[in-house]
């Protein structure tokens, strides 16, 4: 794994948007595999931008997202296709066509993760897979105990993941207890993977990704097992990696 620390959020956000403007620049027809939550706004602000100077196009690209809340219907301000639209799709040059995410709604919710498993085996394979990590070690909603070979499919999230995505809603405003998300499996048959974690929060989840043994306590461990990942980390979510020195020394060598 490619362990890139920056000084500060900002910096390493940075780091993050321009991997993806490199790859859009490269393959201008890649396919996105793309994340929510607090950590990406940055990210899509800053592609966002790029696009309003002229120096970036989503006109051929394709994307899909990591997962949906069960039960939210995509103009809910917390689904997770409201978030996109708003961050991201509603601002750049994007077919709304060319956009996939789980559906929350579908009246089978398992036919529905076998579609969507279907359309990004059919259109795939995902060119650049952009995470967030969970302070639990979840990437996607795979939560603790998923098994390592999962595809997409309902996923019951646990109560700190409830608790932690609780900020996003209104108080008393109900909130989902379930998601459709890629599985693990899904997630490790992208090309290449680049995994963004800031603050002293994700510090413990950041070291287990790295350096923890693999397994389904910390499903973002599975990680390992990919050819190709990058983890952009701020000095904060960094805080507990054993060999930090190494990783910094690594990056300075060019190595
Ligand atoms: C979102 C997702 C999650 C988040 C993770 C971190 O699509 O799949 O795994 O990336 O929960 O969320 P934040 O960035 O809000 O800390």
């Amino acid at each position: 794994m490619r362990v890139i620390i920056l000084d500060d959020e900002a910096l390493a956000t940075d780091r993050v948007a321009a991997l993806i403007a490199d790859t859009l620049a490269r393959r201008p027809a890649a396919v996105l595999g793309l994340a929510t939550g607090g950590t990406m706004e940055g990210v899509y602000a800053r592609l966002v931008a790029a696009h309003r100077r002229g120096d970036l196009s989503f006109a051929k690209a394709r994307t899909f997202n990591l997962d949906e809340y069960l039960g939210l219907a995509p103009t809910h301000h917390q689904s997770y296709r409201h978030f996109m639209a708003h961050h991201l799709f509603d601002h750049v040059d994007i077919a709304p066509e060319n956009t996939h995410l789980p559906d929350g709604m579908a009246a089978d919710a398992g036919e529905a993760a076998r579609l969507y498993e279907a359309e990004i085996a059919a259109r795939g394979p995902i060119d650049l897979q952009l995470l967030g990590l969970g302070a639990n070690g979840h990437i996607g909603f795979n939560e603790p105990s998923s098994s390592l070979g999962s595809r997409t499919r309902v996923k019951t999230l646990t109560r700190d993941t409830i608790e932690a995505n609780g900020r996003f809603f209104e108080a008393g405003e109900p909130q989902p207890r379930q998601a459709l998300t890629m599985g693990i499996a899904t997630i490790l048959d992208a090309r290449s993977i680049v995994v963004l974690a800031l603050g002293a929060g994700k510090a413990e989840a950041v070291a287990q990704t790295v350096e923890g043994p693999v397994g389904a306590r910390w499903p973002s461990s599975a990680l390992q097992f990919h050819p190709d990942v990058t983890l952009v980390v701020d000095r904060a979510a960094a805080g507990s990696l054993a060999m930090r020195d190494y990783y910094e020394w690594v990056s300075a060598h060019g190595g």
